[in-house]
């Protein structure tokens, strides 16, 4: 079955329906470039949070926004590589927040990439909080192009991208609530974090297997795919609120791990109650099986 017929299926009619097969009609654009190579190196740009932009990143990030600009029940946009919020149109009912290329400086050694969409209410991003997502749209790139939607409420189906399209592959994935699979981000802070250092310690004395990969999209996608595990990426002192995004990352992965029957904590509240300060806002995550999330922040609320 079709993406867009399974859609009508899960009751995603209407503008919003039009919104998603936009984003999929992005993500399908971003495969291509991604794959085919023809893009690459710096575009000589910074973004917001100070980083080198690939001309990979803007490609990607023109490419979705071009398909966004399309339909006319989008608000307003966000993306990891806009400086800032923009209007698309002014009577548009949803605003979408994304970060169009996430892991891609591990493009150039071939190792899997991503893309994060979500589809909140109209209006600026600022006070949202990821429960109000109405659907994420997430795009793995590997040797597969495969995609997630989470519909708030209905769950989370995975797609696989054929020459005919997005075909459906799996219905509501769910998570059981533990199982060891870790996947570590940040490792280094454990060298000034000794409650990481501890949890570390903890997973490799219990025979966790290792899973990381270094690209937040693909790692996540193995906890959903194999149904259990646990990714962190906490802070310490020189970051203490870590490198991922709230609005562009760690928000919509909260929200697809959660409607998969997962949890998603910063290490004090649920990531899907935390409300958007600023665009730029980064957050620790600690995200996965529900028993494996609490087991991990055990170590950082004992310290
Ligand atoms: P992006 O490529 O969009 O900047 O995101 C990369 C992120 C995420 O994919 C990954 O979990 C994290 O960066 C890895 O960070 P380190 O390089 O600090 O390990
Ligand atoms: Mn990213
Ligand atoms: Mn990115």
């Amino acid at each position: 079955m079709q993406l867009d017929e399974h859609l009508k299926i899960l009751g995603v009619n209407g503008a919003l329906h039009e919104v998603v097969i936009a984003c999929a009609e992005g993500v399908f654009d971003i495969a291509g470039v991604v794959h085919t190579g023809e893009v690459s190196g710096y575009a000589g740009t910074q973004n917001v949070f100070g980083e080198n932009q690939l001309k990979l990143d803007v490609v990607s990030n023109d490419l979705l926004t071009a398909e966004l600009q399309k339909v006319a029940s989008v608000h307003m946009i966000a993306s990891e590589e806009l400086d800032n919020e923009q209007e698309l149109h002014a009577d548009g009912e949803f605003s979408v927040a994304f970060d169009p290329l996430d892991g891609s400086s591990l493009v150039d050694v071939n190792f899997a990439v991503g893309t994060i969409i979500a589809i909140y209410p109209k209006g600026s991003f600022i006070g949202k909080k990821a429960s109000e997502i109405h659907v994420a749209v997430v795009a793995v790139y590997g040797p597969r192009t495969t995609l997630f939607v989470a519909v708030a409420g209905k769950g989370v189906h995975q797609y696989l991208l054929t020459s005919g399209g997005f075909e459906l592959q799996k219905e509501k994935i769910q998570v059981d609530d533990e199982g060891k699979y870790f996947a570590p981000g940040n490792l280094r802070a454990c060298a000034k974090n000794p409650q990481y250092q501890e949890l570390v310690n903890y997973w490799l004395a219990n025979q966790y297997t290792l899973r990381y990969s270094g690209g937040m999209v693909p790692d996540i996608n193995h906890i959903l795919v194999k149904g259990k595990g646990v990714f962190t990426y906490p802070g310490y002192s020189d970051e203490p609120h870590g490198k991922l995004r709230l609005l562009y990352e760690c928000g919509t992965m909260s929200f697809l791990m959660v409607e998969a029957g997962g949890a998603a904590s910063d290490g004090v509240m649920s990531l899907l109650d935390k409300p958007l300060e600023h665009l730029d806002q980064r957050s620790p995550i600690f995200v996965g099986s529900k028993k494996e999330v609490e087991k991990a922040l055990e170590f950082f609320i004992m310290g």
